[in-house]
């Protein structure tokens, strides 16, 4: 058991080992338009936190920003590997190597490879963990050869664990819409990352799927040791399975806290009212 899960939950402050991620000072300005204004973000280890707001409120900036898809105007991320590991800030640095450095996403509108079977779709994921360079690539040498076999499992297993292996040979395009969201993730997890942020997952999705995709986000945390950020604009999903919410309206953060208070908080309620 670890220091953290042995405090009491209702300690007031997170200290800083118990996070995973910290967004710091983070904005972003496009021309006149402030999309995120000195926003403080932090992700808690082994938990579900979630970003809600209204259409336009700057949520998936706010992932852009950071996984290294937009350079900030300002702010820094600091990533907290593991407790007795140092922090590294991922300030500047390009997506892929975010990427590598244990931050993975999946996008509002689906972007697989529509073309390539479900197992190659994972198998690009996994290719983010692989070592082999281009001189491996083109020799397929026998290290090379044995690491393409070692990711082919890797990713099957995924497939299974996560309900896709009878559809592995499918191309993508012929998967149902809520099974195209399901592979989205999983593709995001070969890359064995440490915070999985997803962009609204259940987008599109109808009542039984939503509900799927719930057990899936469920899962996943248990199954993997991965924090999840989860954009969503699905309020039963949200308040099920988050540890804590963070609201953004017009690129600032107005709420932070637990499900029931959030729920009741007049500044959220005003945000979403005033909407229409
Ligand atoms: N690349 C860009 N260039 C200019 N403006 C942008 C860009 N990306 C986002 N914006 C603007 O920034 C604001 C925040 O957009 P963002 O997509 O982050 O909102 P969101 O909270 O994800 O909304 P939704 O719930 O509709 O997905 C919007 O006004 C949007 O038009
Ligand atoms: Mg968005």
């Amino acid at each position: 058991m670890t220091a953290a899960t042995d405090r009491p939950q209702s300690a007031a402050k997170t200290e800083s080992s118990d996070l995973i991620l910290s967004a710091l000072g983070m904005s972003m300005v496009f021309g006149g338009l402030v999309a995120l204004n000195n926003v403080d973000l932090s992700i808690e280890r082994d938990s579900i936190t979630a970003l809600i707001g209204p259409n336009g409120s700057g949520k998936t900036t706010f992932f852009n920003c950071v996984t290294g898809i937009y350079k900030p105007t300002r702010g820094d991320v600091i990533l907290y590997p593991a407790i007795d590991l140092p922090s590294i800030s991922l300030k500047g640095k390009p997506a892929d190597v975010i990427t590598h450095q244990g931050l993975a996403r999946t996008f509002q509108n689906i972007r697989l490879f529509n073309n390539l079977t479900v197992l190659e779709n994972v198998l690009i994921g996994r290719h983010t963990r692989m070592k082999a360079g281009l001189w491996g690539a083109l020799t397929r040498n026998k290290k090379t050869r044995q690491e393409e076999a070692e990711a082919i499992e890797f990713s099957f297993e995924l497939l299974v664990t996560y309900g896709l292996d009878s559809m592995a040979n499918e191309l993508a395009k012929n998967l149902p819409y809520g099974d195209q969201r399901r592979l989205e993730i999983v593709r995001a997890l070969a890359t064995e990352p440490k915070v999985l942020l997803l962009d609204e997952p259940a987008a599109g999705l109808n009542i039984s799927e939503t509900s799927a995709l719930r057990d899936l986000i469920s899962n996943i945390r248990e199954n993997e040791k991965v924090s999840i950020l989860l954009i969503e604009h699905d309020m039963s999903l949200v308040m099920t399975v988050s540890k804590k919410i963070y609201v953004f309206d017009y690129g600032r953060l107005i709420a932070q806290g637990p499900p029931d208070e959030i729920q009741r908080d007049p500044k959220v309620i005003k945000a979403y009212l005033g909407e229409d």
